[in-house]
């Protein structure tokens, strides 16, 4: 149920934050899960040097007396830690469920570790769509055609203008490394919400059993 949900989020971001060294460049992530770890990070007086993924963990990490500086003062983080929509068996994963999906992606692949922070209902055998697009105003209806199955989210634009969009069909993602080399490719999209597990360093999963913590 919900409240078992939220303590397994709350538990994961516990325990990633309790990895979190000293003086540490850290990529803050957005969403549910992220807002447990913010101030799990504060408490802990480590003298970090934060970048926010959205607007909303900017905010909610300055309120708390966390360092958040613009990712144009730092070209590299020590770690970025993060929710996730779906994570799968071999740590493919579907984020951009809150349309934050590009800057997650740019933060996660400048950190030397990436850490996805999930409750246990967050596994799936495989990963399914729709999957989150951020899509470039210029030829919206060209690139939305181009793309067969998109449908423009009924959500703000992402703060740097991107206009949010779901690939469908829902079920099953067959080859999702195909599907994300595609998305890649085509022009207008500026960024799709399918993490390869290259990308991913840990994940941890928090349930009514405990942390549990898998290495990828
Ligand atoms: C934001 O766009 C997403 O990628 C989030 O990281 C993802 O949706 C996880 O959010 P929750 O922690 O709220 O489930």
């Amino acid at each position: 149920d919900q409240a078992e949900r939220e303590a397994g989020k709350r538990a994961a971001a516990r325990a990633a934050a309790a990895d979190v060294p000293h003086g540490a460049r850290v990529g803050l992530g957005t969403g549910s899960t992220v807002a447990h770890l913010l101030p799990a990070l504060a408490e802990r007086n480590l003298d970090l040097r934060c970048v926010a993924t959205s607007p909303a963990t900017e905010e909610a990490a300055l309120a708390l007396g966390l360092r958040v500086e613009p990712f144009s003062a730092l070209d590299r983080l020590d770690v970025a830690i993060d929710g996730a929509d779906q994570v799968d068996h071999e740590a493919w994963l579907v984020k951009g469920g809150g349309g934050a999906h590009t800057r997650e992606k740019v933060v996660a692949v400048a950190a030397a570790r990436f850490v996805v922070i999930v409750s246990d209902d967050k596994l799936v055998e495989r990963i399914s769509g729709p999957v989150p697009l951020e899509l470039l105003d210029f030829g919206l209806p060209a690139t939305l055609r181009r793309l067969a199955h998109a449908a423009v989210r009924d959500a703000p634009r992402s703060p740097d203008g991107g206009v949010i969009a779901d690939l469908g069909p829902a079920g099953t993602i067959a080859d999702p490394a195909a599907l994300s080399a595609w998305l890649a490719a085509t022009p207008g999209v500026v960024e799709h919400g399918l993490f390869p597990p290259a990308l991913v360093d840990e994940v941890v999963v928090g349930g009514p059993g405990g942390v549990r913590r898998w290495a990828v």
